[in-house]
């Protein structure tokens, strides 16, 4: 028996048969698939899934986890081929744990890595988004699930021939998941208005940039609907704003760091409403990933940060700014009547080159959403919601 357990260092031949068990003082290894999975006692105690541990039909958690006892551990331990692990716990529970359970919810670092999406940053020379029929996404399960993928990997995707139809958009919103309701309109009309609120609604070149970054948690999700496009020029420039930032970080990790660090105010208001929120520009995940990019010039507002962090910022901001503005990681591509493009706005900047108001008419109309429910509905789609139980229930 080994006393303490580590990260797996061994080779593939230095592991035992499947099924061999090692305890240690505070965790166990488990060969599986000839390879050795490590799970920490109070780990495994607290996702028993014992009858007085969890609630059968919904699979909440019964168990008060903060009344695990610092010092749980087995006081027999045995493994069975179809079963799988079986622990007799030194609280006198005794719990199951199948092997596809332990399987799917294995945290070493090589399985949080394979669970990780793939997410495919676009090359320098970017073309346009995928495009899928409107009828066979909102018509079909294969079809829905391809236009999901695509808006999970790639961070946009094109829904072609949308019926021009006022609020269509929202329509397709209602079809995939919800409506995420902001400031101003539920449904965002963008056209030629010189009263219009702000500057997408000018016919002069828009620069990429992601919306609502004046909310603390901006809309993950825009959808724009092209009801008419018969203007000249206004083609759509997208920018995926994380390849820029691998491109930052490769070159210039200490002006990533700065973004993730120096808080910006952004604001965008109207005669009635007004939005405002503080906050670095870049957010990390705690895997140090990029997952949030803010990015609005004309909603940047005066900093208000310590006096020697001001140049600090200007420096890192102007070298993301150049990569933005390169034309790298940009795919330009004419709107045409029908198109609904969706973008993953925490990712992807969205902007138009000019367009002349005279030449023809130009509107389209765009939601919100959040990429936590385009996520869900995929995850429904594939079946993959339904936790498996550890334990599973003999009569089942
Ligand atoms: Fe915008």
């Amino acid at each position: 028996m080994s006393q303490t357990l580590g990260p797996d260092t061994t080779t593939r031949a230095d592991v035992p048969a499947d099924g061999t068990l090692e305890l240690g003082e505070r965790s166990l290894a488990v060969v599986l698939d000839g390879r050795r999975r490590h799970f920490h006692y109070v780990w495994l105690r607290d996702n028993s899934w014992a009858a007085e541990d969890r609630v059968r039909q919904s699979g909440e958690r019964r168990l008060f986890t903060p009344s695990i006892p610092p010092g749980i551990a087995p006081t027999a331990a045995s493994w069975d081929d179809d079963r799988g692990l079986e622990v007799l716990w030194n609280d006198r529970r005794a719990a199951t744990y199948a092997p596809a359970w332990l399987r799917r919810h294995d945290y070493s670092p090589a399985a949080r890595a394979a669970r990780r999406p793939t997410v495919t940053l676009w090359p320098e020379a970017a073309g346009e988004p995928p495009r899928f029929p409107h009828a066979e996404v909102v018509g079909s399960t294969a079809g829905q699930l391809a236009y999901l993928d695509a808006v999970r990997e790639h961070g946009a995707a094109v829904v072609t021939g949308v019926p021009s139809e006022h609020h269509e958009v929202e329509r397709f919103a209602q079809a995939i998941g919800h409506v995420r309701e902001v400031a101003f309109q539920r449904v965002h009309d963008v056209h030629h208005d010189p009263a219009g609120y702000n500057v997408a609604h000018t016919p002069g070149e828009l620069k990429p940039h992601t919306d609502m970054p004046s909310y603390d948690w901006p809309p993950s999700i825009q959808l724009l609907h092209f009801l008419t496009n018969r203007a000249t020029g206004g083609e759509s420039t997208l920018v995926d704003g994380w390849a820029a930032l691998a491109e930052l970080r490769r070159d210039a990790p200490h002006h990533l760091d700065t973004l993730t660090r120096v808080p910006v105010p952004f604001q965008l208001f109207s005669d009635d409403e007004d939005t405002w929120a503080e906050n670095p520009m870049v957010a990390l995940d705690t895997d140090g990933e990029v997952r949030l990019l803010r990015f609005s010039n004309q909603l940047a507002q005066p900093l208000a940060v310590p006096f020697e962090q001001v140049e600090a910022f200007y420096d890192a901001y102007r070298h993301l700014g150049s990569i933005i503005d390169s034309g790298r990681y940009r795919a330009t591509f004419p709107a045409r009547d029908g198109d609904l493009l969706t973008l993953h706005s925490h990712r992807v900047l969205h902007g138009r080159l000019p367009y002349d108001p005279a030449s023809g008419a130009r509107h389209l109309q765009d939601v919100y959403m959040d990429v936590d429910d385009l996520l869900a509905r995929r995850r429904v789609l594939r079946g993959e919601h339904r936790p498996l139980p550890a334990q599973p229930q003999e009569d089942a």
